[in-house]
């Protein structure tokens, strides 16, 4: 079955990595983002800080950069975020009310970056990072994005908590970008420590449920994003049976699926680590591949010299000199 759903995906599955313009090594970038890496997203280059440096103007040179980046490899390009309580552009915090960012900076921002990265965008992260870390079973989707602690960095009207006494900001999000995106452009909710059978996982559905019932978006063009920041010393990752069966849960709604930043921190690079590693990458790999509705599996930059985890983390697919790893070799031979 795992090869004949590879097969029923052939063409729309996208396997790629992060690019930045400014860390271009050219000719190991040129090689790698030809022969392995075939999807691109942007690591800082579109997020809102770079995008909008001055309130209402759009700035999209490293954003659009790096797509070109993308299409002058052949390789897809999928975008990365639109709203994050990080990266935010130094106008923002601390300057408008909850109303006004929901009701104007948000749909403002979402539509000009949308808009002007164009239709062939396979998926955007339309919001980042909204659910808390101390959720627990049960809660709704608004619990869920009340539990988180950031607000205060996007919004000071008095309440740290002022733009989460409703999901409204999510909502405006989300019908500005499915109002400009691509017509077969996934729109997604993004999360980290997500993937298997808990309480931030259920979140993350139990708020693209939320999300489709109060916008009417089609369940077909929505998505959850599992960012899967991973580390191997504490066993903070999920075995492929559970992301399978979180995948299946939100296949049933019709929503697609996507590994979105991968990373495995090791801290040394022994062989017994590597090995270990390249078994956890190819579970998680095995996991999407299998999904009728996982498409995109983005790996967390390049390789090892330039993760943000830090060089000695060892945490990516190629190692600090641009060799494959055995993660690399493991993923190779299921593509
Ligand atoms: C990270 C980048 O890799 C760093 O270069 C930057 O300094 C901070 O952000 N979750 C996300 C990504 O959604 O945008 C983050 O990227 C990593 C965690």
């Amino acid at each position: 079955p795992i090869l004949a759903n590879v097969t029923a995906k052939k063409g729309t599955f996208h396997f790629g990595s992060t690019f930045d313009t400014y860390e271009a090594d050219q000719s190991w970038f040129t090689s790698t983002f030809t022969t392995f890496y075939r999807h691109v997203v942007s690591e800082n280059g579109c997020k809102w800080d770079a995008t909008e440096p001055s309130q209402g103007v759009s700035d999209l040179t490293e954003c659009l950069a790096t797509q070109s980046f993308a299409t002058a490899h052949g390789n897809t390009f999928r975008g990365h975020n639109t709203f994050w309580h990080s990266q935010t552009p130094s106008w923002l915090p601390g300057s408008f009310t909850a109303a006004q960012i929901t009701g104007t900076i948000i749909p403002q921002h979402v539509q000009a970056e949308i808009q002007g990265m164009g239709s062939s965008v396979t998926s955007w992260d339309v919001v980042n990072e909204v659910i808390g870390d101390g959720v627990s079973n049960g809660m709704t989707a608004l619990q869920c994005v009340q539990n988180k602690g950031d607000w205060p960095t996007v919004t000071s009207d008095g309440s740290g908590k002022a733009l989460v006494t409703d999901l409204s900001f999510i909502y405006a999000a989300f019908n500005t970008a499915y109002q400009y995106a691509g017509s077969s452009t996934r729109l997604a909710v993004n999360d980290y420590n997500t993937g298997g059978q808990d309480a931030k996982t259920a979140c993350s559905i139990a708020l693209i449920q939320n999300i489709q019932q109060n916008t009417n978006i089609p369940y077909n063009r929505l998505a959850v994003g599992f960012q899967s920041h991973l580390t191997a010393s504490t066993g903070g990752f999920y075995t492929k049976q559970a992301l399978a069966s979180t995948f299946s849960t939100l296949g049933a709604l019709g929503v697609s699926t996507m590994i979105t930043e991968m990373d495995i921190e090791v801290n040394s690079d022994t062989s017994a680590n590597l090995r270990y590693q390249a078994a956890i990458w190819g579970d998680y790999l095995d996991a999407c591949l299998y999904a009728s509705n996982c498409f995109e599996f983005i790996n967390w930059d390049p390789r090892d010299d330039l993760s943000w985890r830090g060089t000695s983390a060892a945490a990516t697919l190629f190692d600090s000199s641009g060799n494959p790893k055995p993660a690399a070799y493991e993923v190779a031979a299921r593509l």
